[in-house]
């Protein structure tokens, strides 16, 4: 039988480089071998951004943009917004109860996410009990469709040991083996660095988006950092320790490309200006496709909203059965 898998993606706006080459290649290599189910998971959104929904609409909206243009396919996968599937929220309230609160107290990822709010918004932020029940809810997204396995980023492996320990602790208290005890799908892709080395994020503005223009793209690209210790064009390079532009060589060039960039560098017949030129239209090309097609889908919002009302509405079938067996199997009141 073919094996499903679900994953979200908090509606955080546009995406990056490294949302594209860590995440969205991987799951459009996925959609062909699996049962996909992938959705915007706008509720986690809010458990930190509650106070900041101006945009949330228009981020959704981005983040479906970016996986239609990079080849995500509504006939192969299931695309949703978390939110217009409501069983999830039920879900939700009976999972909760059955999750001691030490879980998610203990769990590292959150008391990360703590410590950045922390630091945002000052000493004061409080932790909202919505923010608490973050794997909570996560796993009822996950459970809700029975996932065999869950591609995420390995800073979500915590969340999936609790949803294990939680799927397993359903089935003990209510006697049977419903839920299955997904497996994380790591990504397998390597992190690419920011423009200044650093991983790339766009609170640290060191990224670029697949939306961005082809000159905003060669721009950013030039100022990326090179190997420092060269002063002058013709001074011999360090290709291994020019971390940002030089891996991204590694990324997208040829094995060709790759070999000449290195050989030129090490005997200083390349220019770091020249080469990040090239880069940039390197990285230009590659893109061109999707962005072309971003455009299109931008040009065609009633297009992207059928996509994901659709989407969301065989989610919601699914998400019914599933609700129906759980409040049968706990004892619930049944019409
Ligand atoms: N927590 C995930 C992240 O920040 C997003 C997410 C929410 C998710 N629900 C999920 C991922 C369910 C996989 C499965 O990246
Ligand atoms: Fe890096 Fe290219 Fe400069 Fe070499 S020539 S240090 S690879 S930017």
């Amino acid at each position: 039988m073919v094996q499903r898998i679900v994953t979200g993606m908090r509606s955080t706006g546009k995406l990056h480089l490294g949302h594209y080459l860590g995440v969205i290649q991987n799951l459009v290599e996925l959609q062909n071998k699996y049962e996909s189910f992938f959705f915007v998971a706008d509720w986690h959104a809010l458990t930190t951004k509650y106070d900041k929904t101006e945009t949330l609409r228009q981020d959704i909206n981005d983040v479906v943009i970016d996986w239609l243009a990079s080849g995500i396919d509504p006939d192969k996968a299931t695309i949703y917004v978390q939110s217009l599937v409501p069983e999830i929220a039920e879900l939700n309230i009976y999972l909760g109860m059955i999750t001691p609160q030490n879980w998610v107290e203990r769990d590292p990822t959150l008391k990360d996410m703590a410590k950045i709010l922390r630091t945002k918004e000052g000493l004061n932020s409080q932790i909202g009990f919505g923010l608490m029940g973050y794997p909570v809810l996560m796993t009822a997204d996950i459970l809700m469709f029975n996932a065999d396995a869950v591609p995420v980023g390995s800073d979500q492996i915590a969340h999936i040991e609790i949803t294990r320990d939680i799927a397993r602790r359903f089935n003990n208290i209510y006697k049977t083996d419903y839920f299955k005890e997904p497996a994380a799908l790591l990504n397998d892709c390597a992190l690419i660095c920011g423009l200044d080395g650093n991983k790339m994020g766009k609170s640290f503005q060191n990224d670029i988006k697949i939306s961005d223009t082809e000159e905003v793209t060669s721009k950013k690209i030039m100022t990326a950092i090179t190997d420092r210790s060269r002063l002058r064009k013709d001074d011999p390079g360090h290709p291994d320790e020019c971390e940002v532009v030089f891996k991204y060589w590694k990324i997208f060039g040829s094995e060709e490309q790759i070999a000449q960039v290195r050989s030129e560098c090490e005997k200083g017949q390349r220019g770091c200006a020249d080469c990040k030129r090239q880069l940039g239209a390197l990285i230009n090309e590659k893109l061109r496709p999707i962005r072309e097609k971003r455009k299109y889908y931008e040009a065609h919002p009633e297009e992207v909203r059928r996509i994901i009302l659709e989407g969301s509405e065989k989610a919601r079938i699914q998400a019914r059965k599933t609700l129906l067996d759980v409040r049968e199997l706990i004892g619930m009141y049944q019409k």
